[in-house]
């Protein structure tokens, strides 16, 4: 009798809930119907600031184009490099017949141990003393994703200070893990200089704790790096008011051609006892763009307070993408624990520094050839992928349409994309927007 009872209670809701359902349904239905498109009201974005202007550069018919927009290094033959060590790691990797298995949720760890020493040194204390939380990444934007994660959900101030002028992304990778950037003064416009004075005062005026990115070497944009002195005043000004230096390193290797020399302000910072968070990206100094490995790493006070920080990083990280791709990181290990493959691999960031030195050069030259009344010197004076010319937005227009050379709207020239054979044209273009 219960039973029964129950069943027909059972089958009763089971109908009501259907016609419910049904009732649910019935105004999307019309909704969509009545719309076309459940997705009709969705806006038109603009294009990505710097990869939109690949896409535009691939859309131009014309023969001699010119990209200068994405910071990804090319040859002198304007192509893509595929760096020589890469290719011998990745083939032995191969021979190693390696399973395909799912990597930890923080990464490959002969990868992360040996990513982190290439930025800390060998010799760092903190690696010493089982000191520093890392975990692989998705590149250098995946770690930077990861670490305004990590800062929205435990670092205590919910700001994040950015240099004037900076990478067109930072600011919308830690708005969308819920930080707000705020912005510090860097570049100097008038003098084509590091604005020192302007950014101590900033950072001074900041409330004191606060959380301030910093590029490690090789500024992007501006190419315009602190001096070492410049670099241990900072140290000490992050110490008056107990700052948090958040360093993004995309470029070690990229300024001077060595990656110690490119490290130093990381090194530094920790030798001086700042708990520094660090972003590094092996896009640019192996060439492993596509690849996607980085590391993201935070300074701890313990290997204790690592274990936590380590378990926190995991929960941020299994949402997002579960655990990071294998193959760069293999690569990137192989190079970096082969003695011989690894020096061959610094000779080889060397000689693509070297080429961009070589066409900064080339490009003044050009530039003061052609007879251009401007001072140019600032196009062999900054380091690093990219030169900030100066150049205004409707300049940067007028070069697009008018003589197919692209660049970022700011002035950003990315030196990689300047050729000994497409110099010469560029350099008319530039004058002649610039006379
Ligand atoms: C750049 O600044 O051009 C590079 O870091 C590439 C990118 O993803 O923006």
């Amino acid at each position: 009798m219960i039973r029964s009872i129950t069943r027909t209670a059972l089958r009763t809701n089971v109908i009501r809930l259907a016609s419910s359902r049904v009732a649910l349904a019935t105004p999307r239905l019309a909704f969509s119907v009545a719309n076309k498109s459940t997705w009709a009201n969705v806006p038109q974005g603009p294009p990505d600031a710097i990869l939109g202007i690949t896409e535009a550069f691939k859309k131009d018919p014309f023969e001699k184009k010119i990209n200068l927009g994405v910071g990804a290094y090319r040859d002198d033959a304007g192509l893509p490099f595929v760096l020589p060590s890469v290719l011998d790691a990745e083939a032995r990797v191969a021979k190693k017949n390696l399973n395909k298995e799912y990597a930890g949720i923080t990464g490959v760890p002969d990868f992360t141990v040996a990513a982190a020493e290439l930025a800390y040194g060998a010799d760092s204390a903190a690696l010493l003393e089982n000191r520093v939380a890392t975990t692989q990444s998705i590149s250098g934007t995946g770690a930077l994703r990861i670490g305004a994660e990590f800062f929205a959900k435990f670092f205590p101030s919910k700001n994040i200070y950015l240099p004037t002028p900076t990478w067109a992304n930072h600011s919308a990778i830690f708005k969308a893990a819920g930080m707000t950037p705020v912005s510090y003064r860097y570049y100097d416009n008038k003098n084509i200089a590091l604005d020192f004075d302007g950014l101590v005062e900033d950072l001074r005026k900041a409330e004191d704790g606060s959380a301030v990115l910093l590029h490690a070497c090789a500024h992007n944009p501006t190419g315009v790096d602190p001096t070492p002195e410049q670099w241990r005043a900072l140290s000490n000004v992050f110490k008056e008011k107990g700052h948090f230096p958040f360093f993004d390193m995309a470029y070690q290797g990229f300024a001077s051609g060595d990656t110690n020399k490119d490290a130093y302000a990381v090194r530094y910072f920790v030798e001086q006892g700042h708990q520094i968070a660090l972003c590094q990206s092996f896009a640019k100094n192996m060439g492993l763009y596509g690849e996607r490995a980085g590391l993201f790493s935070l300074v701890t006070e313990s290997a204790e307070e690592v274990q936590r920080v380590d378990s926190q990083l995991k929960i941020i990280i299994r949402p997002l993408y579960s655990n990071p791709p294998i193959h760069g990181a293999r690569i990137a290990s192989e190079i970096l624990t082969d003695p011989t493959l690894k020096s061959q691999w610094l000779e080889e960031v060397k000689l693509m520094a070297n080429r961009i030195i070589s066409m900064r050069a080339l490009l003044k030259k050009n530039l003061e050839d052609l007879g251009s009344k401007h001072d140019w010197s600032h196009v062999t004076s900054q380091i690093g992928m990219f030169c900030y010319t100066g150049l205004t937005g409707e300049q940067v227009d007028r070069l697009a349409k008018e003589y197919s050379v692209y660049l970022t709207r700011n002035g950003r020239i990315s030196i990689a994309g300047i050729t000994s054979s497409n110099v010469g044209r560029l350099a008319e273009a530039i004058h002649a927007v610039t006379k």
